[in-house]
């Protein structure tokens, strides 16, 4: 099987060491790069048409972004094409076109390495789904900010100087606004949803929240009262409409999902038949990511099926309910929604609706749900 590799960054690099560790009937024959003077190898070029044109069989995207991966992946599909990618953003905005195109070709549209990296998720969510019928999923699906959240705990550290460190790591996004607003948990949970679910949930009804405006503060006020503060991707699904939100959560500091330690994801599903199960390990860096990717390729190559659907319409309500921890400047509008103050600037809130709360939030509040 011949393969075109697009882009040979940190991802694709490791997908290219890997494959060209292997047997010699997969190889990367093509390797797209963006500049010329990345050409040190005979395999490499600027043309994408050499990679749509010769006789590849698969294409492997790890470029990132949204419109130059959508260009490719659909000339790629359009060329009859199976495609393996790992980007989350191009897959989560344009799920529907994508897989239809894949579906109206007859070939693969594979996205393993999309979701909490390393971990088997969709492996998972395909082998739940075919015995059971699941009804919620939730989890931590990003390794940066779960290495801030820890590192701020247990080392007592600001914000700032964890993301350095998590962006030294090569854990964080190129631009890390992605990670710390919770825009890539959002699209995870898109991603994760639309698998379990078999449908194409509308983006932009995910409410998201990450974690840019937390505090010391915050991170004493979990620990004086047995809290872990984890960023949370959730999903549950109700007869005809769903939930999908991601939030900063404050989680007893007995439950196993709370002590995640470093950059780990974990991914929870919960099913009829099964009950809870998680799934542990690496959400990012180079090989787990690599190693996701590669999973797919070979799962291809032994032709497994590994599409989703997009037949079921169901509509996000995020009609949800719980009290919130609210920390901002000025607490006047939460005046009459406040369960307990804890000081001039922060709160927990009576029970109040998701939907409701955020109507209040503003770009420098701290905003987290209370597990009471
Ligand atoms: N920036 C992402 C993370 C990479 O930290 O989880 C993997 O999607």
């Amino acid at each position: 099987m011949n393969i075109g590799l697009l882009g040979c960054g940190v991802v694709g690099s490791g997908v290219k060491e890997i494959i060209d560790s292997m047997k010699d009937d997969i190889r990367i024959s093509k390797i797209l790069v963006k500049d010329i003077n990345d050409i040190d190898d005979n395999r490499k070029t600027t043309d994408i048409n050499e990679l749509l044109d010769s006789n590849i069989d698969l294409i492997v995207e790890c470029i990132g972004g949204i419109d130059i991966p959508l260009n490719y992946i659909s000339r790629a599909l359009n060329a009859k094409k199976n495609v393996v990618t790992s980007n989350k953003k191009v897959l989560a905005t344009h799920y529907k076109d994508l897989i239809d195109l894949a579906e109206k070709n007859n070939v693969t549209l594979a996205f393993e390495a999309s979701v909490a990296g390393g971990i088997p998720w969709m492996e998972n969510i395909r082998h739940a789904k075919r015995v059971d019928k699941i009804f919620a999923f939730e989890g931590i699906f990003n390794g940066t900010t779960n290495y801030i959240l820890y590192n701020m705990s247990q080392k007592n550290i600001d914000f700032d100087l964890a993301l350095k460190e998590a962006q030294a790591l090569g854990y964080a996004e190129s631009d890390p606004t992605d990670d710390i607003d919770g825009y890539d948990v959002k699209y995870k949970c898109c991603l994760s949803g639309n698998a379990i679910w078999d449908t194409n949930f509308n983006l932009d009804d995910i409410i998201f929240y990450g974690i840019r405006n937390i505090s010391k503060n915050d991170i004493a006020y979990a620990k004086k009262n047995n809290y872990i503060i984890k960023l949370i991707g959730n999903g549950q699904k109700y007869e005809d409409y769903a939930n999908i939100y991601v939030i900063p959560t404050f989680l007893k500091n007995d439950e196993n999902i709370a002590n995640v330690p470093h950059n780990l994801n974990c991914a929870k599903l919960k099913s009829e038949f099964l009950g809870e199960s998680s799934y542990i390990g690496q959400g990012a860096g180079k090989y787990p990511t690599a190693h996701a990717v590669v999973q797919d390729i070979l799962s291809i190559y032994e032709n497994k099926n590994l599409n989703f659907s997009t037949s079921q319409k169901i509509k996000i309500m995020n009609d949800y309910s719980s009290n919130f921890y609210i920390r901002a400047r000025n607490l006047e509008k939460f005046n009459n929604i406040i369960q307990e103050k804890i000081d001039d600037e922060t709160i927990i809130t009576k029970v109040i609706d998701l939907k409701e709360i955020s109507k209040l939030v503003d770009k420098d509040t701290f905003i987290a749900e209370v597990k009471l």
